[in-house]
């Protein structure tokens, strides 16, 4: 599913809620989402939470010039892979299925020539009313993927047929209907065209981001500030080159770029063992800002009571060192070093000392951490470049071309 592109109509119904978290699904596992809000689903949910959670303008209105300007209604319903409604109320179903076109749902729904799947969502007594039950042959006749709602009490007070499908089982729906013949070779085919798949095509390259969480005991954990961007910037430009790439990360709070295959990991040895698991690979960047130590006995809830507690620490396992002498090595093995003070001789240092062929030294003394921008040299054994201070989407694509040359060398 990763790469496909979704359009989402959120109908007026008060499981549009449960869109939200059906957004958060879609991204997490890489795909991307516009979404329309009917009148009525904007009285349940915001343009600006649906906005917010897709990283994408929401459509209201059909008759928004701006819109029509910019993309109008055929494309929108062309661009996507797939068209889901979720909820699909009664009184959105019974446009559809009378081939309405009275607003920018129905109209988008009119026009699309793509798969349209529907996850009903209504009071009990109107999904078993006949009207609904004709409409929802209709839809079905028409080729829409109508599912099941849930049976359990309703909002209304009600018990019964009626309820929104949960996201996950919308999502399992999805990708049912993204594997059907005619979509699935739509899909494959945008995206391989899409890409600039020239430079990393079918190259396997793993990636680590994020920082990892170690427990102290079962609430409490040791952190640090990587936020993750600088890694999913540079494993969605790894991606647009054409790299099949699994991104290993840590706990952050950041979508899935497209077509990128994301493993999520708590601790420094789950993120060992995913890295693990996930060779072999061509080319491995480690950008993660692994915690140096863990807990060694992590036991039940420290309690406030007598003297502070004594925490052991116990040394974690140095995952770019380990996969630098591992005999499964990716080719190209690339660190990165968060450095305060003496920024290229600590990484040289480092590059020697963990076996690195590169190391992206990253100055961290200012807001690096967290921030926008990154600046970095590029430390090989025989070479110290230095980047100009950019953000960090720029580094990843400067980056990802430097990859591409170094594979392209070593070949
Ligand atoms: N790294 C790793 N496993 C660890 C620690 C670090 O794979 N347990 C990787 C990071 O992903 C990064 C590189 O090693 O690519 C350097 O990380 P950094 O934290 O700067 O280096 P440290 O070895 O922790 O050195 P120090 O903290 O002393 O600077």
């Amino acid at each position: 599913m990763a790469g496909a592109r979704i359009l989402l109509i959120v109908g007026g119904g008060i499981a549009a809620y449960k869109a939200c978290e059906l957004i958060r699904l879609i991204r997490k596992a890489g795909m991307s989402v516009r979404c329309v809000l009917t009148d009525g689903g904007a009285h349940f949910v915001t343009p600006m939470t649906l906005a917010a959670l897709s990283e994408q303008p929401v459509h209201t209105s059909l008759w928004d010039l701006k819109d029509e300007a910019e993309m109008g209604h055929i494309q929108l319903s062309r661009e996507a892979d797939l068209v889901v409604v979720a909820p699909a109320t009664a009184d959105l179903m019974a446009r559809m299925a009378a081939g309405m076109a009275d607003d920018l749902a129905t109209t988008l729904l009119l026009a699309t020539d793509k798969p349209v799947l529907a996850a009903p969502a209504m009071n009990v007594r109107m999904w078993q009313h006949a009207a609904t039950r004709r409409n929802v042959e209709r839809l079905r006749a028409d080729g829409v993927t109508v599912l099941e709602p849930d049976e359990g009490p309703m909002a209304c007070g009600e018990y019964g047929p009626g309820r929104l499908p949960e996201p996950e089982a919308i999502l399992n729906a999805m990708e049912q209907a993204l594997k059907s013949p005619s979509a699935s070779s739509v899909v494959e085919k945008r995206i391989s065209t899409s890409l600039d798949t020239s430079g990393l095509r079918g190259k396997h390259i793993l990636v680590t981001a994020g920082p990892t969480h170690e427990p102290i005991d079962p609430v409490r954990y040791i952190a640090n500030r990587s936020s993750g961007k600088q890694g999913f910037a540079i494993a969605e430009a790894l991606a647009r080159q054409g790299a099949q790439v699994t991104l290993v990360s840590g706990p952050v709070a950041l979508p899935t770029p497209p077509g990128v295959k994301r493993v999520d990991v708590e601790t420094a040895r789950e993120m060992a063992a995913a890295v693990d698991a996930a060779l072999p690979a061509e080319a491995a960047v480690l950008v993660a800002a692994v915690a140096d130590w863990r807990v060694e006995a992590v036991g039940s809830k420290i309690k406030k009571s007598g003297a502070p507690p004594r925490i052991e620490l116990t040394e974690n396992p140095d995952i770019l060192a380990s996969l630098a002498r591992d005999p499964r090595r990716p080719r190209l093995v690339i660190g990165f070093a968060a450095e305060t003070e003496k920024v290229v001789e600590h990484a040289q240092a480092k590059l020697a000392r963990k076996g690195a062929d590169w190391i992206v030294a990253n100055d961290v003394s200012g807001d690096v951490m967290g921030g926008q921008e990154n600046s970095v040299h590029l430390i090989t054994p025989q070479s110290v470049e230095s980047w100009p201070r950019s953000s960090k989407t720029e580094v990843a694509e400067r980056l990802a071309k430097c990859i591409v040359d170094g594979l392209k060398g070593e070949a």
